[in-house]
């Protein structure tokens, strides 16, 4: 099957455990796009939701269909947040920002009840390994890469497309791609680039496990795939 019909597949889904009264966190990518377009339909046909958006290009997508939005300085917490992945453990950590979005899908995760992760089974691996997005503020950007490169790995400032020089995020920094010589611990690396002064935040999200469910779709349809602890044999919860 194309990929992108199993990213519908995957965004379509989460569209439908939304319901009436929630606040919804739109997280950013291609999966994710689906799930908007699928939220703008049902709320023509009445659904009543605010949406909070990860990245400008989601706020974009929202308002084209228009889904009415929020922010998070008027609401106290968000019922469910769909989001995308580049990378799934078996216990559901995660590394995001393929799209440069990490640093606001972090902090509407956190305050999030559920996290709900979408995406395509070729993001389902045994072991994270990178590349993790690091979001730098310019003016520490050397500093980091030489901590970085330090610690064992590469490190490649992420190039725009259409546009000469580094990727400038939504907040207005510099991205950079670290992959570690070998990943062993999400908690301990996630925490360690975090502390690297210069550094906004990293797509290692390895602190939401316990509220995070992954809808994934391949082929053969699509599933709910619960937490380990979960697990009650059937594929569903
Ligand atoms: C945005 O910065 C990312 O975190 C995306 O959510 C992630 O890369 C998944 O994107 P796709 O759904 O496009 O694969």
């Amino acid at each position: 099957m194309d990929i992108t019909r199993i990213k519908q597949m995957a965004g379509e889904k989460a569209a439908t455990m939304v319901h009436d009264g929630m606040i919804v966190g739109l997280g950013t990518g291609s999966t994710v796009a689906y799930t908007i377009e699928k939220l703008g339909e049902r709320i023509k046909t009445g659904l009543c939701i605010q949406c909070i958006p990860t990245s400008i290009q989601t706020a974009m997508r929202a308002m084209n269909h228009q889904i009415p939005l929020t922010s998070l300085d008027l609401v106290s917490h968000i019922d469910i947040t769909i989001d995308g992945a580049d990378q799934i453990d078996p216990t559901f950590q995660l590394i995001k920002g393929r799209g440069a979005a990490h640093v606001r899908e972090k902090i509407v995760a956190q305050v999030s009840d559920l996290l709900l992760i979408v995406a395509d089974q070729s993001k389902c691996v045994s072991a994270l390994t990178g590349p993790i997005p690091v979001e730098v503020i310019a003016f520490g950007l050397y500093p980091v890469i030489l901590a970085l490169k330090k610690m064992g790995g590469t490190v490649i400032v992420r190039e725009g497309q259409k546009k000469d020089g580094p990727v400038i995020s939504d907040n207005g920094n510099i991205v950079i791609d670290y992959t570690p010589d070998f990943l062993f611990d999400p908690v301990l690396l996630e925490s360690v680039i975090t502390m690297l002064p210069g550094v906004v935040g990293c797509g290692i999200f390895s602190g939401f496990t316990k509220k995070t469910r992954v809808i994934i779709a391949g082929d053969t349809g699509c599933r709910i795939v619960p937490a380990q602890s979960e697990d009650n044999g059937t594929g569903l919860i």
